[in-house]
């Protein structure tokens, strides 16, 4: 009680204060359970008095998808006249509205989780909602939460990193898309972590791992409200994620409590009776690829409840799920019809509604912050350049258009998406190129360029003799259903492509002041030119979509100050990394061991004493910041072990304080990391990501930055309790400027 009243009143104190300016950093966070199921119960309460008017027939309707190409969107429930019922349009994905018009493409979950910036995190999902709302989407199939595993991963991209950083960012990318009524889906439930063999192999995961890793950011998701889930393709313990019972009615129904519905993804529901393990909801419909009007739901599901198969209570259950994330989402009162037509924007049906609003805006802002500036030996900020050269084909869009490729199949010029079913068609597309050159003509800079990867003469040519030279490279990745240049959607390698180390080194042969800009769906390897003295800055820009260009400049000319945070390792060499893809089997059932456990990314480096190149968490800026004062306040009791359904899981039991200022030359953003040491008891990884936030200072500027502690975050999930559990014994405490910088360091005793 005295840390509590201790705590509590320095904060308010601060927080109070005249300033005009709060001395308090707070951003948005925290989930509430008891909120989240009191919304649920209402839905529930609406949707059970709806259902009672509602037979067999029309109760199935609601779990079936009309099938492939039928109505306008990618996945669609069938209006039900007879009940007034408008039917729900589903839709791709995680960056924005994908096969519609008038639309806007934002930056990839891979850099939105780079920000480490939950406030931008959540007001990109606000603008994708109000985008999926304006053209009538009521379900959007985002987040994607796959957890960063396998560096070469194709969907990585989507929106992932490790466990911490990926469910705060899936959470309030929920938050955000919900805002707007428009129903979130987390995916894809479970271990779908590679493209090859998604469609046949098995993920075997201890329990452990499975769930303080990789079912971790789907609890978040669960516990800030997700309407939907959507399972994936793969197996899990041999068994069709859509078909697994422990996974469906045990893993998540039972043990996490998620009161939504499943979905298949497409064409994953394999049975009839993949409804008895608890899947909700078949997509789109028919059995499998193509149009055929089948579907194991429909009148099969039908002639199952009649002959005695499946009870009759699973499928009033399956309609109630379905019922309540409408209810939920208020989606009964004034919801738009869909707008959208999927398979030709010319047919009538596609309506153009611009939705894009004043999106462009946070879309330029989330480039720049999610920019991870690598390495910058007073290259930059720019200060007006006589002269620039800009090399390489990702410095101008595609002479074909940016969206010549269906998908954004192919890496022609410059890359602002992965491709797959992640991806949206650019509205436009500003190119480093454009950007540049209109920032240039401000300070009278002359900007030439050579947009060929290979012709390494006329690169140098053109870089020989200007004040700087930025090198535009890429490495891209997408889904396993497309094959850009020998990729099956995982990457081959993690060397950048178009042979862009090449292109790096025949630039710096001729400027000793090489800029590199990486346009890149994950980490690549760098080692080729990283230590090159002429190499004087590196920029590591993600795939970060419609606004790339003038994202990119802002950094460059220091209208923004980079903040981006690496949300991976980038090692030294590929066998470096815990886990791989797995490329090649010749069993029938590919067996995807994910034997390295605990330890993905910056965990493994961690405990095996590997010296990564650029370490987790890793981004510089243009000023300087000053970290004192660690305070770390628990004021709750640990208590015994929880199941994952009980609310005081998720309360803070622990502050930790520090004070941050800008001692540098500039306004900057500091992403201060918290990392926990567990004790030893707890047999954990060396150190945890606990906490992160974006700090914004005026030089001089000083302010207190408050970290919360959940009992989950200080939580181990202990298998034979089948209960988290708060380990006992004292948590080391660190604050720092990435995971291996470290900057203050405490301890945290719980009792
Ligand atoms: C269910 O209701 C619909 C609409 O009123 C009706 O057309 C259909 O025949 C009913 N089905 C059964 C099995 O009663
Ligand atoms: C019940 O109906 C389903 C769907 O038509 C069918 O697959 C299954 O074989 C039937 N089972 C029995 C015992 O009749
Ligand atoms: C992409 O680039 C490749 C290689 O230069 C070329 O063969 C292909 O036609 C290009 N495709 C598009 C759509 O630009
Ligand atoms: C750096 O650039 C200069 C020319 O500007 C060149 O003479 C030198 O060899 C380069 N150094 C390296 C390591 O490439
Ligand atoms: C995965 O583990 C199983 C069970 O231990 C083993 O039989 C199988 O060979 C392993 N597969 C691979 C690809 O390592």
């Amino acid at each position: 009680m005295r840390f509590l009243l201790t705590a509590t009143s320095l904060y308010y104190i601060l927080a109070a204060s005249a300033s005009p300016t709060p001395l308090v950093h707070e951003s948005k966070r925290g989930l509430d359970l008891n909120a989240v199921n009191a919304n649920w119960a209402a839905a529930y309460s609406k949707a059970k008095a709806a259902l009672t008017k509602y037979n067999l027939t029309e109760k199935v309707a609601l779990t079936t998808g009309a099938g492939w190409q039928v109505e306008g969107c990618v996945g669609n429930i069938p209006a039900i006249p007879s009940q007034n019922f408008p039917g729900i349009c589903l839709q791709d994905a995680p960056s924005g509205v994908r096969l519609a018009t008038e639309v806007s493409s934002f930056p990839s979950g891979i850099n939105t989780v780079a920000t480490f910036n939950r406030d931008l995190m959540y007001q990109r999902a606000v603008a994708m909602g109000a985008e999926f709302k304006g053209k009538g989407i009521g379900v959007a199939l985002s987040p994607m939460m796959n957890i960063f595993r396998a560096p070469a991963a194709g969907r990585a991209f989507e929106g992932s990193s490790e466990p911490y950083l990926t469910g705060v960012a899936s959470a309030l990318t929920v938050q955000g898309i919900q805002s707007q009524g428009v129903q979130a889906t987390a995916k894809h439930w479970l271990n779908n972590e590679q493209e090859h063999f998604r469609d046949y192999s098995s993920s075997n995961v201890d329990d452990r791992t499975q769930h303080e890793v990789y079912a971790y950011p789907f609890i978040q998701s669960i516990v800030a409200g997700a309407a939907s889930v959507m399972c994936s393709y793969n197996r899990v313990d041999n068994k069709y994620a859509c078909s697994n019972p422990e996974l469906l009615n045990g893993l998540l129904k039972s043990d996490i409590g998620f009161k939504g519905y499943v979905m298949s993804d497409w064409w994953a529901n394999h049975a009839t009776s993949d409804a008895l393990a608890g899947l909700d909801m078949t997509m789109p419909g028919n059995k499998v690829y193509g149009n055929a009007p089948d579907s194991y739901f429909g009148p099969e599901l039908i002639a199952a409840v009649q002959n005695g198969t499946v009870p009759q209570s699973r499928v009033d259950d399956m309609a109630l799920r379905i019922l309540a994330g409408w209810y939920l989402l208020g989606q009964d009162k004034g919801f738009p019809a869909p707008n959208i037509w999927s398979w030709d924007f010319n047919d009538p049906r596609n309506k153009h509604v611009d939705v894009q609003a004043d999106h462009k805006k946070i879309i330029r802002q989330i480039g720049a912050a999610s920019t991870v500036l690598l390495k910058n030996k007073k290259a930059l900020p720019f200060k007006k350049p006589r002269s620039l050269a800009l090399i390489g084909s990702d410095a101008a869009v595609n002479p074909a258009g940016p969206n010549a490729c269906p998908d954004r199949g192919c890496n022609n010029g410059t890359l602002a998406q992965g491709w797959g079913s992640g991806t949206v068609e650019y509205p436009y597309l500003v190119d480093p190129l454009s950007a540049i050159t209109a920032r240039a003509k401000q300070d009278g800079t002359v900007v030439s360029s050579s947009l060929s990867d290979t012709d390494l003469a006329a690169a140098a040519a053109t870089a020989k003799g200007k004040d700087a030279a930025i090198v535009f490279i890429t490495a891209d990745s997408g889904e396993g259903y497309i094959t850009v240049e020998g990729n099956q959607g995982d990457r081959n390698d993690l060397f950048a492509w178009h042979g862009g180390d090449d292109l790096v080194k025949a630039v710096a042969a001729v400027n000793r002041n090489t800029i590199v800009v990486v346009h890149a769906t994950g980490p690549i390897l760098m080692e080729a030119w990283i230590e090159n003295p002429n190499v004087s800055a590196v920029l590591w820009a993600g795939v970060p979509g419609q606004e790339a260009g003038n994202a990119i400049t802002d950094v460059l000319y220091g209208a923004t100050n980079p903040s981006g945070r690496l949300p991976f390792t980038i090692a030294k060499q590929r066998s470096d990394y815990p886990a791989d893809i797995l490329y090649t089997s010749t069993e029938e059932i590919p067996q995807i061991n994910y034997t390295e456990g605990l330890l993905i990314d910056y965990r493994w480096f961690d405990a095996k004493k590997i010296a990564p190149r650029f370490e987790f968490g890793f981004g510089l800026s243009y000023t300087k910041f000053d970290y004192s004062a660690l305070a770390v306040w628990p004021y709750a009791s640990k208590g015994g072990p929880r199941l994952t359904t009980d609310p005081t899981l998720f309360e803070n039991i622990a502050t930790v304080t520090f004070i941050l200022c800008n001692k540098g030359p500039l306004e900057g953003t500091e992403i201060p990391q918290l990392y926990l040491e567990f004790p030893k008891s707890a047999n954990s990884p060396p150190q945890l990501l606990k906490g992160f936030e974006a700090v914004s200072l005026k030089k001089g500027e000083t302010r207190v930055v408050k970290f919360d502690l959940t009992r989950q975050d200080l939580s181990i999930w202990n298998t034979n309790a089948q209960r988290w559990v708060i380990p006992s014994g004292s948590f080391g405490v660190s604050v720092g400027a990435s995971s291996r910088d470290k900057r203050l360091k405490g301890t945290l005793v719980l009792w």
